[in-house]
Formats: C-alpha cells, sequence, structure tokens
C-alpha cells in the first residue's frame, strides 16, 4: 500500500455556523503546528463571491470555482475552515455538530438575528451539512463529532486521534448524530404552548 498517498496535508472543519470550527481550528493548528486557512478568505481570493445572503446571513459563493482555486494552491499541513469547507477536495473531512437549543444559545452570543438564528439551527436541526458532505464525497475520510458537551480543545483531541486512525469501528462516522428526538420534544413542548394559550380564551 502506498502509504504517501495516505498522508493527511489537508483537514477540512466544517459545520452550521457556531458549530465551533474557527475554535477548534485554532485548537488543533496549536497540536499540529499547521495553519488555519479560512473558506471565507480562500473564496475571497478565488473571486467567487458572487452574492450575500440576507437570510443566513452569509455570503453567497460559487463553490466550484472555490474548489478549483483550492486545488490549484497545492495546500500543505493546513486546516480548511468554514461552512463551506466540505466543497473542498480535503483528506479528511470533520463536520462539527451542536445540539439545536444550545446552537441558539452561541448564536445569541454573537448577537445574531432572530432571522437568521432560525435559520442556522434549521438547518443543523435538518443535517444539512452533513447531508451535502456526504453527497459531495470530495473527501477522502470524513468524520462527524457532537460538540455540544465538549470544549474546543477536546474536539481538537478527538479530531487528532481519528486522523491518527485511532478509532473504534464506526465512532464519529459522517451521518451518526441526528437531532430528530430533539426535534420532536421541541415541536411537543410549542404544541403545549399553543394548548395552554387557547385554553385561556
Ligand atoms: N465546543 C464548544 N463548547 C462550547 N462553546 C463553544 C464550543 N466551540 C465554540 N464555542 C463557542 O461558540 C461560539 C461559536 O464558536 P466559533 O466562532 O468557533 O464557531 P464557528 O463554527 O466558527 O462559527 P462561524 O461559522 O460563525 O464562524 C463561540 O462563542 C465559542 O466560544
Ligand atoms: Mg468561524
Amino acid at each position: 500500500m502506498d502509504v504517501e498517498s495516505e498522508r493527511v496535508r489537508i483537514i477540512g472543519i466544517a459545520g452550521t455556523p457556531g458549530t465551533g470550527k474557527s475554535s477548534v481550528a485554532e485548537a488543533l493548528a496549536r497540536k499540529l503546528g499547521w495553519k488555519v486557512v479560512s473558506v471565507n478568505d480562500l473564496a475571497e481570493e478565488a473571486g467567487a463571491i458572487i452574492g450575500y445572503d440576507e437570510e443566513r446571513g452569509c455570503h453567497v459563493v460559487d463553490v466550484e470555482k472555490l474548489r478549483r482555486h483550492g486545488k490549484e494552491k497545492k495546500l500543505e499541513n493546513v486546516i480548511v475552515e468554514g461552512h463551506l469547507a466540505h466543497y473542498l477536495d480535503v483528506d479528511v473531512l470533520v463536520v462539527l455538530r451542536c445540539k439545536p437549543t444550545v446552537l441558539e444559545e452561541r448564536l445569541k452570543k454573537k448577537r445574531w438575528s432572530p432571522e437568521k438564528i432560525r435559520e442556522n439551527v434549521e438547518a443543523e436541526i435538518l443535517d444539512i451539512i452533513t447531508q451535502e458532505a456526504y453527497n459531495l464525497r470530495g473527501w477522502k475520510r470524513a468524520y462527524e463529532i457532537d460538540t455540544t458537551n465538549k470544549n474546543p480543545e477536546e474536539v481538537a483531541e478527538i479530531v487528532f486521534r481519528l486522523i491518527e486512525g485511532k478509532r473504534e469501528e464506526g465512532d464519529y462516522e459522517l451521518g451518526s448524530v441526528s437531532w430528530e428526538e430533539e426535534f420532536e420534544a421541541l415541536t411537543l413542548a410549542q404544541s403545549h404552548r399553543v394548548d395552554e394559550v387557547g385554553n385561556k380564551k
């Protein structure tokens, strides 16, 4: 087996805004002595920003142009982080996840508008990034980590171990995180609130 072809040169960190991509990338970069490159900066450099999505509060990016630019740069010992990181050809992709109610709190702390928060919490509930990542398959290896009860250093440590191949079969598999139960509990609570209001009439 060609060992050289298995060398990890680029790690991609994707995830809904607020899942901790930048914090984890910094912690991991310190651990590996690597550089962090933000996908937004790459997109800007590539001239791939084609607009602004007011609702989601993010740039609209020509992802094919972004991917081509990333490839041409022949990045090495680099962590690329951003919510479009899964569009780049990376050796290892990590999708960060966060329980929707906790994500909402993290985004409130960023002082985002209620619309922007709702849009992104919904995207997290619907596993949007995971599904896109799964369909794109530009990665050689892909994992998914629930960051809800972990600090960025702990998440970086998990990524480090995954890169070294230290995991049990099925651990941190892409698609292993689901908020279905959380979501059901949430909608149930909301329908109760509607009932209470209704009863007061
Ligand atoms: N594992 C974690 N546990 C608790 N809080 C975290 C964790 N990771 C990040 N945070 C906090 O959540 C907020 C969002 O983190 P961060 O900015 O790293 O996310 P991001 O995914 O890079 O977001 P964006 O897409 O907006 O750049 C920050 O306030 C950070 O301190
Ligand atoms: Mg960030």
